[in-house]
């Protein structure tokens, strides 16, 4: 008989990372048991609308339905834009965490929701009530960069001050903490997303080929850099050709990538330096000895560290699994009672 056995009723307490590009669950007791692309697709069949496909499978779909079918991301720059869908949306993962974890587990949960620092109370409403609506029976909050920094294990309760740069899909989040609170914050809509868009608007203007959002995003994983080290590389593209309308294959070069990714590098950048310029000395003192550390899918890009740390002076970090720390972080807010006063009630 297993150790659950014994608690038939306990709750599935999780926290759960909804992103704009991702979104990351953490079972209590269990850590992360699910992470997938914040899409939903939608089909329309005789006027009635339903969900066809979440996640990963969704996914697969972007930019490759008919008509009647529709591919939705429910988020935009980090905060709910599209309420009923992503209520749909966290039911689905909820349940399939539980299921993924392979554990059954009934009663209502408490769930932690990391919102951006810089969101409005409606906002935090939205996915509050979203949560409940998904079954939640208490929902706590929890900043992101104060998970972020938690995930990446700084030592936030401690009077040692620390920055953390969380770097997703349609935001950058600034962090600057000490003593269990956060003493800067200051949030970018910048993200992954508008690296895409910069690549395939290059794309379009210098070679003339239409390409989607995922094509744009392959190139980034592929040959995408804040700066080139080593040997440039190049890689094969294929999309629509504007003049002609014919499926084209083209190459392109690493240099054009890093020149079309520059704007929302530079605005990374800026940010960093005005969170740093905002910083009391004595936490700026602790930076300068603990570093940056960076969080988040678009932390991943090449060279960002090399150019946050030649642009600041400071030694830039990318924290391990940089996808899940801000789940991991709100994971560990909900376990570890060390922690519990980082988490806010809505
Ligand atoms: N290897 C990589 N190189 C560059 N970018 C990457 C890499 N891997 C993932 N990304 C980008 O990271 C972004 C997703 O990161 P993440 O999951 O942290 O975002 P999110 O938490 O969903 O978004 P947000 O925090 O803005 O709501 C996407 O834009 C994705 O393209
Ligand atoms: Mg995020």
């Amino acid at each position: 008989m297993s150790f659950m056995g014994f608690f038939p009723f306990r709750a599935a307490d999780l926290a759960i990372d909804l992103g704009t590009a991702n979104t990351v669950v953490y079972l209590k007791g269990h850590g992360i048991v699910l992470g997938e692309p914040s899409v939903v697709t939608l089909e329309t069949i005789n006027g009635i609308r339903r969900v066809r496909a979440v996640g990963d499978d969704a996914k697969l779909m972007l930019g490759k339905t008919p008509d009647n079918v529709e591919t939705i991301r429910p988020l935009r720059h980090g905060v709910i834009a599209d309420l009923e869908i992503a209520e749909e949306m966290l039911k689905h993962f909820i349940a399939k965490a539980k299921a993924n974890a392979g554990v059954r587990l009934r009663g209502s949960p408490e769930i932690v929701l990391c919102v951006p620092s810089g969101s409005t109370v409606v906002e935090r409403r939205a996915i509050r009530d979203a949560a409940t609506n998904a079954g939640a029976r208490k929902v706590w909050l929890i900043d992101e960069p104060m998970a972020a920094a938690i995930g990446a294990d700084l030592p936030v309760t401690r009077p040692i001050g620390s920055m953390v740069v969380d770097i997703g899909g349609g935001s950058t989040e600034v962090g600057v903490l000490s003593v269990g609170g956060l003493a800067v914050t200051l949030s970018l809509r910048v993200g992954g997303d508008q690296m895409d868009d910069a690549i395939a608007a290059h794309v379009r203007r210098t070679h003339n080929l239409v390409i989607g959002e995922a094509t744009a995003e392959r190139i980034k994983f592929d040959i995408g850099a804040a700066t080139i080290s080593g040997e440039p590389r190049v890689a094969k593209i294929r999309g629509r050709d504007v003049v002609r309308g014919v499926p084209t294959e083209k190459q392109i070069e690493q240099e054009e990538i890093v020149e079309a990714l520059g704007e929302t590098v530079g605005q990374i950048v800026d940010g960093v330096r005005n969170a740093l310029e905002m910083t009391a000395p004595e936490i700026a003192a602790d930076i300068i000895e603990g570093g940056i550390v960076m969080t988040g899918g678009g932390s991943l890009l090449a060279g960002l560290d090399t150019v946050l740390s030649e642009a600041t002076g400071l030694p830039v970090i990318r924290a391990d699994d940089p996808l899940y720390c801000v789940a991991r972080g709100a994971g560990r807010a909900l376990e570890e009672m060390e922690y519990r006063g980082v988490l806010h009630a809505v």
